[in-house]
């Protein structure tokens, strides 16, 4: 399959999953699917969990990169395939009012979800910006 067809397919999907605000397969009957309870099992911790916003943990994550990358306040932070921000949002706390966190994501309404969030919420240091990793939306340094 060519990367063009590949990236269509999975943009649809990850684009019906932010639209759902849920990450149940469409086709395979009920769903008793627990987002917070898969996130605990790749890694995050409960009180992590408390901290950032519900509509940015929808179970499509591999592991917590957060807990690795030792963040520090006032650091910059880059997220490539963000989606709805569990990792920014838990970042932007790691790295305060002085830090800022930036969210990249090919599929529109992931990006457009994210940031509806990041205002609902009122994270000042966090935004997420639409873009491809092969060609980032971001400037060097
Ligand atoms: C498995 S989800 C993970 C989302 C988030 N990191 C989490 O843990 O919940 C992958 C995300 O990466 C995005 N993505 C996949 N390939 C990408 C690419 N080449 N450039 C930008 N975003 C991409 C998808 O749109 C999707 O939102």
């Amino acid at each position: 399959m060519k990367d063009k067809k590949i990236k269509k397919i999975v943009k649809e999907r990850y684009s019906q999953i932010a639209k759902e605000s849920s990450s149940c397969c469409p086709t395979c009957g009920p769903c008793s699917y627990d987002v917070t309870e898969q996130a605990k099992k790749i890694g995050y911790s409960k009180n992590e969990l408390e901290k950032i916003p519900k509509e940015a943990v929808m179970g499509l994550g591999y592991g917590n990169p957060i807990a690795l990358a030792d963040l520090k306040e006032g650091e910059t932070v880059l997220d490539l395939g963000a989606g709805a921000g569990i990792d920014v949002f838990l970042a932007a706390n790691k790295v305060g009012p002085s830090g800022y966190v930036i969210g990249v994501d090919m599929t529109e309404e992931m990006v457009k979800k994210a940031n509806k969030t990041a205002e609902n919420y009122g994270y000042k240091n966090v935004e997420f910006r639409l873009g491809e990793i092969e060609n980032l939306p971001v400037e060097d340094n």
